[in-house]
């Protein structure tokens, strides 16, 4: 049986609007714009990320809700586009997420990378690829660093070449920290495309035919076009535009993580509650990039393991409080709050997300000022929706 699709779909719905006239104009052209544009824009789709923010949205939200010279934090920053959005708009930004792979990606993204560093970037994945290659023709042996149960997930010589990539990958760019971060996370990119998983979201293995050389090929292909992408983004920036810093940790840490700075605009997607796993949705990447999901299993918030029963809705009441609480401390004393939100699936049941926030933000000391919703494919029925969500401190 297939396994019942709960992602969002695509910008274009019809838009709902409320509150303060002006601002939930601004909102609802976010996601017009969101719906006119490609969000195929510099370094944002190079790597595959659940719940992906569209950058022209960012963009526009960003350029209606901030001031210059003020500070963005996205909290949930996933794979990093409010921040990179705000420094092409030349703005301060701080992300942070969870996930180590988030944090990883996120700060291999952001990264603009100029002329010089180009020609010295695109010889490097040309030696990386040569030397690959020559493993697979020599037949090097070399371990994969996956348990048995993981390496199952690949054909036998498909497993070798990505492990021997890999192997290349951390030796020749050991003097280079960030190239090696650069190369890593196109292998990340790749390699679940490798594996006989049927896609990013479904655990499935499916039977493939992969001739040998072909994940060397292709890695090199898509670092080639990573570094060009990279290229632009710097071309693009306006001078001086500081670089976004991105933090492993929680949410609801953002206030000692900010120390003493304070956030101008808070503007995050949080996790819609009960949609996805989070820390699943990588699970093939972790041992390949050494990463440890256990705090993710923790201190995932939203998480679907965690709020599949009907009464689970008091838990994601609390989670969202939690949140809201912890944005209210991190604010400037004239600072906002957008959130894009999705309704909740909790126990089966359709949560609005935007009613949730109405009643729970005052609680902490916010006000809901106006919001957007854009209609999405119904859930069992129910219509379903996006939402834009201002707030303001009370
Ligand atoms: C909707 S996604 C954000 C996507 C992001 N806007 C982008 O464009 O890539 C929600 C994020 O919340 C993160 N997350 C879940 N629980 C968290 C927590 N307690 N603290 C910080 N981040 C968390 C997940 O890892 C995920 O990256």
């Amino acid at each position: 049986m297939k396994r019942e699709r709960r992602a969002l779909s695509q910008h274009g719905g019809r838009i709902r609007r409320g509150g303060h006239p002006e601002a939930s104009a601004a909102l609802a052209a976010a996601f017009e714009r969101a719906a006119a544009e490609s969000p195929d824009r510099f370094t944002h789709a190079f790597h595959s990320y659940p719940g992906r923010m569209h950058p022209s949205l960012a963009a526009e939200v960003i350029a209606r809700f901030a001031d210059p010279g003020e500070l963005v934090v996205d909290p949930f920053a996933g794979s990093g586009t409010v921040p990179i959005e705000a420094m092409i708009a030349g703005l301060s930004a701080i992300g942070v997420d969870r996930n180590p792979l988030a944090v990883r990606l996120a700060r291999v993204k952001a990264r603009p990378i100029d002329d010089a560093e180009r020609g010295f970037l695109v010889a490097l994945v040309r030696d990386v690829a040569e030397r690959s290659e020559e493993r697979v023709r020599a037949r090097v042996d070399v371990r994969a660093p996956l348990s048995r149960e993981e390496a199952r997930f690949y054909d036998g010589h498909v497993l070798k070449e990505l492990a021997g990539l890999r192997e290349e990958i951390l030796e020749v760019t050991s003097d280079s920290e960030d190239a090696r971060e650069l190369l890593l996370m196109v292998f990340s990119a790749i390699v679940v495309k490798f594996s006989r998983q049927e896609s990013e979201t479904r655990e499935d293995v499916a039977p493939r035919r992969l001739r040998k050389g072909l994940v060397t090929e292709f890695f090199a292909r898509k670092a080639l076009e990573t570094i060009e992408r990279a290229t632009a983004l710097g071309r693009a920036l306006p001078p001086g535009a500081p670089e976004p810093r991105f933090v492993e940790a929680s949410a609801l840490d953002l206030p000692r993580v900010l120390r003493r700075e304070r956030a101008d605009l808070i503007f995050t997607s949080p996790p819609y509650g009960g949609v996805y796993d989070y820390r699943d949705q990588h699970a093939r990447r972790y041992p390949w990039l050494d990463i440890d999901p256990s705090a993710m299993t923790r201190e995932e918030l939203g998480a679907r393991r965690k709020l599949h029963r009907r009464d689970d809705l008091g838990r994601w009441d609390d989670e969202v409080l939690a949140m809201l609480e912890a944005f209210t401390r991190a604010l400037s004393r004239d600072g906002r709050v957008v959130l894009m939100v999705g309704d909740a699936i909790i126990g089966g049941e359709l949560v609005p997300a935007e009613t949730q926030i109405a009643r729970l933000a005052p609680e902490v000391g916010l006000v809901p000022i106006a919001h957007a919703s854009e209609e999405r494919t119904p859930f069992r029925g129910r219509p379903r929706e996006e939402h834009l969500v201002y707030l303001e401190r009370a």
